[in-house]
């Protein structure tokens, strides 16, 4: 009975960065603190600079927790890299290097969850010039640079072979705020069912759930957007330069999928035209735009429909309102676009979209998608 149960526990874990022989397998397990440690011995802990957080595999094993602050670097599965002394915060200005090195030549992603990230907040037209969290190193190309509030925010980077990847967070005197962050690096094997679709910065597998823009938020950006003439206007929360991918995983059985803009969050969809007066009062200009006329910062979802069953014919979507629309067209990706500056778009704030995938028996859709 016992081996029955071993055999099983290896199976689950086949994409283990541990392939040594041990008496108990080297499984996720939860630490002390509630996050993800590995089942370990206790010297086989200690000799990878790991801290004991429990007991694991019927007591043989311990949890052992990876945690690495700035200057450091880990090829530990699940390490999470942290300011010192975190959840306290850092006022000063500094720049803080974090190594991931590949756990073995088999790691094709690392899956970063920002489990916390409050960064200060970027420029008026959306450039990262005070904080910043850049990235290096992935075989994934240019990553998005980050600042603002990122925390619940995640991203999947491609491994290039072995060659580590490096985040650099650098904070600004210039900007007065109390950072902090603790990011969970989790390694990912090529032959990983978790594995996301190559190419999306960002992956949801869940039949429904919520998409957001990095740094959204209800409140707007404490930063002006300065004109040459002495004049200005609030300015925006959406970062600058971004061109990203962000995939849903189709649930075997779901054919379709609809986007909506998330209820009862004042702006949660305001990627271009002014979202506020310069005095910034909360509402919104009851607009959105489509197709042509976004040519800055949009959405797109490729060939959708109105809930109504009419086709939309344009597949960008911009300015402050964002129509129910749902699509059949696969994969499912939700394509991400914004430029260098933010001229006439004052005070936006991103997109918060939530998404349900539709069941292929829903046959009121397919009958209109056919034609
Ligand atoms: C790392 O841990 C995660 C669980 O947090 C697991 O899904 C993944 O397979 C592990 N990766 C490797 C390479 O062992
Ligand atoms: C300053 O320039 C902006 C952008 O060109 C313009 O909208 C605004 O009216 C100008 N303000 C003044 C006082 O000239
Ligand atoms: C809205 O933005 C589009 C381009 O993004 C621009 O062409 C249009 O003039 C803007 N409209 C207003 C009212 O600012
Ligand atoms: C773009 O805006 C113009 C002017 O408001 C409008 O006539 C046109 O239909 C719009 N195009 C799309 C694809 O919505
Ligand atoms: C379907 O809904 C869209 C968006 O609300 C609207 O523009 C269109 O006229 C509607 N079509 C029909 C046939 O009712």
């Amino acid at each position: 009975m016992k081996l029955g149960i071993f055999v099983i526990v290896s199976i689950v874990w086949l994409c283990n960065c541990h392939g040594v022989l041990v008496r108990f397998s080297n499984s996720v397990c939860t630490t002390l603190e509630g996050y993800d440690g590995i089942c370990l011995r206790r010297q086989q802990c200690e000799d990878a600079n790991g801290i004991s957080s429990g007991t694991c595999a019927s007591d043989l094993g311990r949890c052992c927790l990876f945690q690495r602050s700035c200057g450091q670097s880990s090829s530990q599965n699940n390490t999470y890299f942290f300011n010192s002394k975190y959840p306290n915060t850092v006022s000063t200005g500094l720049q803080c290097t974090f190594t991931i090195i590949p756990c073995n030549s088999n790691i094709c992603q690392i899956r970063l969850d920002f489990l916390n990230l409050i960064l200060s907040q970027p420029d008026g037209n959306g450039n990262c010039i005070f904080d910043s969290l850049v990235i290096t190193g992935s075989a994934s190309g240019n990553v998005p640079v980050l600042c603002g509030e990122n925390s619940g925010q995640h991203m999947y980077l491609m491994v290039d072979r072995t060659n580590p990847i490096t985040i650099t967070i650098t904070t600004s005197v210039a900007a007065s705020l109390e950072r902090s962050w603790n990011i969970k690096v989790t390694q990912i094997a090529c032959d990983c069912p978790t594995l996301a679709p190559n190419g999306c910065l960002q992956y949801y597998y869940s039949q429904s759930g919520n998409v957001r823009s990095f740094n959204y938020g209800t409140t707007i950006n404490g930063n002006n957007l300065n004109f040459g003439n002495g004049s200005s206007v609030a300015g925006t929360r959406q970062i600058s330069n971004e061109n990203y991918g962000v995939c849903i995983g189709m649930v075997p059985g779901y054919c379709s999928i609809q986007w909506s803009q998330s209820d009862g969050e004042t702006s949660s969809f305001s990627l271009s035209n002014d979202t506020a007066a310069a005095s910034v009062l909360d509402g919104l200009p009851s607009n959105g735009l489509r197709g042509e006329n976004c040519t800055t910062d949009y959405v797109v979802i490729p060939n959708p429909y109105f809930v109504n069953g009419t086709a939309v014919n344009a597949d960008r979507f911009c300015g402050n309102q964002f129509p129910t629309v749902v699509t059949s067209s696969k994969p499912f990706v939700l394509r991400v676009v914004t430029n260098d500056n933010e001229l006439g778009d004052a005070a936006n704030r991103g997109f918060s979209l939530d998404y349900t995938q539709q069941a292929c028996s829903n046959l009121g859709f397919m009958l209109y998608n056919m034609s």
